[in-house]
């Protein structure tokens, strides 16, 4: 099991890559199914690609009715490849779709240089960015899971290459590995995410009781969530122009104006076509999102594309059965448009957006007055009028830094002045087997 744990975790390695993305026409979206301008597809192709450490050395197109059972392109654009990767002296093709494991194992013998599919490219970004245990387990999980169906193949061909995209992680391992240790460690994997997971139910319970609303920030990657993030918590999350540069879910306490506070959590960026294996690994980690109060749904608003992404993202969010948890749109990145920071309302008379910039710093106060004012409505503010019995209850208020003002009336009572999360004061009343009446 020792050979499984040496998970390496992004040694860098620079390798030249042959890409390789194929239209196959409007018919056959499910090879292919984003939508998005062919200049868009290849432009977040190469961010991939850069992205797990490779430099593009050329990118080869074509189009077809279907994909060939055998080489996934045709033999014609097949050959094409192989001259390209001779020229180049690549190290590795990566196609921008999924391929069988038959069609990887054909292709490796034609090109005799490693072939990856876009499911293998995005989990080694994946593998390379994973900082939690939980992380780690979960991406892991997945490419021991995408490995298992590729087990059978002779990698002989490959024998002299060491290390690169796709090799990172478990698939370092491969050649020492079988079936019947596969199933164990799959095995073992998830009981140690039960585990992780009970944990961090734990963690959510406690929240649930202590009512402190969360805030979820979701957004196509790149979007600039870990950057508003740290702008919001002033903590030094990791923002990198790099594609899933933050893949665990941080949470973060944070204090608004008019004394609330929030539970602020980053998660990881949604993509087009992200493999299935890992939307089911990351359902746990993004159940922050689907718990969450509200959500944030951060969009670079300079992105010609914006449209696209919104789209892809919302797919995610339904996907995941959070389409009820109402949402803001944070229009980021206008420093790089000609917009000023503003908020825009929806037709339910709530904020729908704000566009701001989590660079420079512009807008954001407005972005945190959006949040307060939508929490405030569940907020209780008044003056209380507390008989000097009820000392436990004051005490309380005051650990909530809920009490804004107090004084003593001519009776000893204390006069207070309070702003708290309505449920918050709700549960403290119901404790106390007190009526609001009774302490006003
Ligand atoms: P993932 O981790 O991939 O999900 O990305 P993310 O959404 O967390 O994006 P991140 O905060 O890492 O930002 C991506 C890039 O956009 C970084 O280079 C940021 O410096 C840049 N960026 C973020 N916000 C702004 C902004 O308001 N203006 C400009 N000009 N750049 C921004």
């Amino acid at each position: 099991m020792e050979l499984f744990d040496k998970l390496s975790q992004g040694e860098a390695l620079i390798e030249s890559a042959i890409l390789v993305q194929i239209n196959f026409g409007s018919n056959n979206r499910s090879q292919h199914s984003s939508g998005a301008s062919s200049t868009q597809d290849e432009h977040e192709f190469k961010e991939l690609v850069r992205s797990a450490g490779a430099i593009t050395s050329t990118l080869i197109t074509g189009s077809r009715a279907s994909p060939d059972s055998r080489y996934f392109v045709g033999t014609g654009k097949a050959d094409e490849i192989k001259t390209a990767v001779k020229q180049h002296d690549a190290d590795v093709v990566i196609f921008d779709h999924s391929l069988s494991p038959a069609q990887e194992r054909n292709l490796e013998r034609l090109f005799e240089c490693r072939v990856l599919d876009r499911t293998a490219l995005i989990l080694d970004i994946f593998a390379q960015r994973a900082q939690s245990h939980e992380g780690k387990l979960q991406v892991e999980l997945a490419q021991l899971k995408h490995m298992s169906t590729r087990l059978v193949r002779g990698w002989t061909h490959l024998e002299r290459q060491k290390g690169g995209i796709g090799m990172r992680g478990p698939g370092e391992t491969q050649l020492e590995t079988d079936r019947r240790l596969l199933s164990i460690r799959i095995k073992q994997i998830n009981k140690r995410l039960d585990k992780v997971n009970k944990q961090r139910e734990q963690g959510r319970q406690l929240r649930q009781k202590t009512e402190i609303p969360t805030v979820s920030l979701v957004g196509y990657t790149n979007a600039g969530k870990s950057t508003l993030f740290n702008k919001i918590t002033g903590s030094g999350v990791y923002a990198a122009d790099q594609l899933f540069a933050t893949l665990d879910p941080t949470l973060r306490r944070v204090n608004l104006p008019d004394q609330q506070s929030i539970v602020l959590a980053d998660t990881v960026g949604f993509i087009r076509d992200l493999p299935h294996d890992l939307v089911a690994a990351f359902r746990a980690t993004l159940q922050e999102t689907i718990e969450a109060d509200l959500i944030l749904h951060v969009i670079d608003s300079s992105d010609e594309n914006r449209d696209f992404f919104r789209e892809q993202v919302n797919n995610v969010i339904q996907e995941l059965g959070a389409e009820d948890v109402q949402q803001v749109e944070v229009m980021n990145k206008i420093d790089l448009t000609e917009q000023e920071p503003h908020v825009e309302e929806g037709h339910n008379g709530l904020p729908a957006r704000v566009w701001l910039s989590s660079l420079t710093g512009e807008g954001l106060e407005a972005l945190s007055e959006t949040i307060a004012a939508i929490f405030a409505k569940n907020t209780f503010r008044g003056k209380l009028r507390l008989h000097p019995a009820l000392a436990r209850l004051r005490a309380q208020l005051y650990e909530d830094e809920a009490v804004v003002s107090e004084s003593i009336s001519d009776k000893g009572e204390y006069l207070l002045d309070v702003v708290i999360q309505q449920r918050r004061f709700d549960t403290m009343l119901g404790k106390e087997e007190l009526t609001l009446e009774q302490v006003q």
